[in-house]
């Protein structure tokens, strides 16, 4: 027979492993261990039958309280694991929802200022049917300045500032473009007349401070047929203004100038306000140079293999370095090549929000 100190031993040694069990795998085995079929606790409830009417009064409510204590303690053990099994898992799961989200690719970059203008200057042209042509930017001396009636030794060559390249064994030089124009020859050479056409490029001289970069960015139009004269020029030049720069008022004004490859030629200045650091285009007594221009020198229809006495059109060339200083307020041209994010953040444009007349430019 079991005396009581022996069950209180079986009590305290399953209590102690009922506590220990770090998991219900382990909870199982005591239980197991002790109220299983083959358990202890279930072992000596059986050697009951065996025993005298007056042992089995003391012995009887001695194992079933035993027995009660145990079954307790497994039920309360086992409730507290699956709580703490639960708790550990919400707190694997935990989301901050006080965090910042984190910008999607598409709304973190930024389009640089300079390529949005050179969209919506295109997006404008070619809503009036302007088509789009390119060129090298390693040029000829002749299709940089001789085919654009540029004379041999002439001034205007080094006006311009070039940047040559090492001679060849033949002498000549191959130079950076020094504007867009070299592209007016090469189109009107592979094509047919009429041409309608703008082409936004790259362009180099020899300059810096806060105005000039050595590398900076031109639009040059071209518009050839038989009939294109001034007053289609002043047209669209205003037309361009005032959808680039956004303000129903926008005013020109044509002055006299000389460029080698039109005639006459012309310096367009735009009205506008100077209030401190700012400029705003179409209002107040200031005038800003934006664009050259002229009726297309019949010098250079004949380079191109054209007939003077036949054709005739207008050219113009811009800047567009300028004229996105102008309309986003950036008052340093240097910044536009020093991809410093900070800046390119402030000044930049979403990447999805593509310039279009119908859906607005810049908005
Ligand atoms: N190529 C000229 C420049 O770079 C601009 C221009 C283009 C002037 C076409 C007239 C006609 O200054």
């Amino acid at each position: 027979m079991t005396d009581i100190q022996d069950l209180e031993k079986l009590e305290a040694e399953f209590a102690t492993a009922i506590a220990d069990a770090m998991d219900e795998a382990t909870l199982e085995a005591v239980r197991v261990a002790a109220l299983g079929k083959k358990g202890r606790v279930s072992e000596l409830m059986k050697s009951l039958g065996g025993m005298s009417a007056e042992e089995r009064k003391t012995a009887g409510p001695a194992l079933n309280g035993l027995k009660d204590r145990l079954t307790d303690a497994l039920a309360t053990r086992k409730a507290a694991l699956s709580e703490a099994k639960l708790e550990a898992r919400l707190a694997e799961e935990k989301i901050d929802v006080t965090l910042p989200v984190r910008e999607s690719p598409a709304e973190a970059g930024r389009i640089h200022p300079l390529s949005q203008v050179m969209d919506e200057v295109v997006a404008i042209f070619a809503d009036m049917g302007f088509a789009v042509e390119q060129g090298p930017d390693i040029e000829s001396d002749h299709y940089n300045f001789t085919s654009l009636n540029f004379p041999e030794s002439h001034p205007a060559r080094e006006m311009h500032d070039t940047f040559y390249f090492e001679p060849r064994a033949d002498g000549s030089r191959l130079l950076l473009r020094t504007h867009t124009s070299p592209v007016q020859v090469r189109t009107m050479e592979r094509g047919k007349p009429p041409f309608r056409f703008v082409c936004p490029g790259r362009t180099y001289r020899s300059d810096s401070d806060q105005t000039h970069t050595p590398q900076f960015h031109q639009i040059e139009g071209l518009v050839i047929d038989e009939t294109t004269h001034m007053g289609h020029l002043k047209w669209v030049l205003e037309e361009f203004l005032r959808a680039f720069f956004e303000v129903e008022g926008v005013e020109l004004r044509m002055r006299p100038s000389f460029f080698p490859f039109t005639e006459p030629s012309m310096e367009v200045d735009v009205r506008c306000a100077r209030l401190g650091n700012e400029i705003r285009i179409g209002e107040g007594d200031d005038w800003l140079e934006i664009l050259g221009c002229g009726m297309v020198h019949p010098n250079v229809l004949k380079s191109a293999g054209l007939d003077p006495e036949k054709y005739q059109g207008f050219a113009f060339g811009m800047g567009l370095d300028r004229i996105a200083m102008l309309k986003y307020g950036i008052p340093d041209l240097r910044a536009f090549f020093e991809s410093d994010l900070r800046w390119l953040r402030h000044y930049g444009f979403s990447v999805l929000d593509v310039p279009s007349l119908a859906g607005g430019l810049s908005s």
